[in-house]
């Protein structure tokens, strides 16, 4: 029988919880590692998952080269993920990594360098998209059920007071959950940015230092247009976190409330100011491995080591979404329509 992958996670913090509770559920991966420049941080977890015999430290190129580790869990906080990220792809690990990809566009570019010329994969987690309802949307969209796509609208509003390190943190909206956002749309469209023009502003009553809510419409591929509206300073008939979805095609529309609900019409027949409508069905789909969040990216990252396969958020495809979120930022500080570049 095969031997499980051998894992070496860094950044034991928060998050770390939800990738090793994935793994403890994946029976082709085992952890060997745990790195926190917190040293207690990392002992922590690995003592919680009864990973007794792992390596505990705080540099990531000791504790790689003592486990032999090869795959490493990228959970540290974004301005971290480039560095640990090169530093992995260089030791000969496969990197699976949470979002956003990097703090700039250039770091970005450096991973993804790295990751071609070590012939490694480097993937990054967006949860958002292993989800069987977006799934389900994205089967419906496919059926091409009302023509070409014109139109793709998401709201999300949410007050969400987490009192950490957020409530200082610049471009908070935009940078640490606007990727989400961003990601799915192009994953529900198939479209790539093309220019965005964004106002980004801290409401009055804010309890953030910095801008918490924005709005952005990005020009898409195949003059597909798409908006965004967000805050996470808004108390009060919150959206979920998947956003609230309108998506519109030459002769009908869908929504999806981020949770259960679908709706969907379409033109049937011309009958005067209003068209005669009929309503369509968004069939459930089996989402397969496809679904579970962090689970089933941890999933596929894992098969594809295993068999060479390419996962669905590889950096070279990520990084697309990660430049709609910088050029949200560049548009706002400059106040113009920014090209979008990768
Ligand atoms: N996918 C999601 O839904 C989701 C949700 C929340 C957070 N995140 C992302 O997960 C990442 C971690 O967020 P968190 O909430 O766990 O933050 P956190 O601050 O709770 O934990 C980060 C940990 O990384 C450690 N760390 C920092 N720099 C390091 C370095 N150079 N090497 C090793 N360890 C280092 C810190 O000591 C800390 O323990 C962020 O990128 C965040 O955006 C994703």
């Amino acid at each position: 029988m095969t031997e499980p992958l051998k894992a070496v996670i860094t950044g034991c913090g928060g998050m770390s919880g939800a990738w090793l509770n994935a793994v403890k559920e994946i029976p082709d991966v085992t952890m060997v590692g745990f790195v926190d420049i917190r040293e207690e941080a990392a002992r922590k977890r690995a003592e919680e998952y009864g990973y007794t015999d792992a390596f505990i430290g705080t540099e990531l190129p000791r504790v790689l080269d003592q486990a032999q580790s090869d795959v490493v869990f990228d959970v540290t906080i974004p301005e971290a993920h480039t560095d640990v990220t090169v530093t992995a792809l260089k030791h000969g690990c496969h990197v699976l990594g949470e979002k956003p990809m990097a703090d700039s566009m250039e770091n970005a570019k450096r991973a993804c360098a790295t990751a071609r010329e070590t012939g490694k994969i480097y993937a990054v987690i967006q949860n958002r998209r292993y989800d069987s309802r977006i799934r389900r949307l994205k089967s419906f969209l496919n059926s091409q059920p009302f023509g070409k796509l014109t139109t793709v609208n998401s709201d999300f509003y949410i007050g969400a007071h987490f009192g950490g390190f957020r409530d200082r943190m610049e471009h908070v909206l935009l940078l640490d959950m606007a990727i989400h956002s961003f990601d799915q749309a192009r994953f529900i469209t198939g479209a790539d940015p093309v220019s965005v023009y964004c106002k980004e502003w801290n409401p009055a009553g804010s309890w953030y230092d910095h801008d918490a809510s924005a709005i952005a419409i990005f020009q898409m591929t195949d003059g597909l247009v798409y908006t965004y509206r967000g805050s996470w300073c808004a108390e009060g008939l919150n959206t979920s976190w998947e956003c609230e979805w309108r998506i519109v095609g030459e002769t009908g529309t869908a929504t999806w409330n981020g949770h259960s609900e679908f709706k969907a019409q379409r033109a049937k027949q011309a009958a005067g100011f209003h068209s005669e409508l009929e309503t369509l069905e968004v069939p459930e789909v089996d989402a397969g491995d496809k679904q579970g969040g962090h689970k089933g990216l941890i999933r596929e990252f894992v098969q594809c080591v295993r068999t060479g396969g390419t996962p669905e958020t590889v950096c070279t495809d990520n990084i697309k979404s990660l430049a709609m979120v910088f050029g949200a930022i560049e548009s706002a500080d400059q106040g113009k329509e920014i090209e979008i570049t990768w």
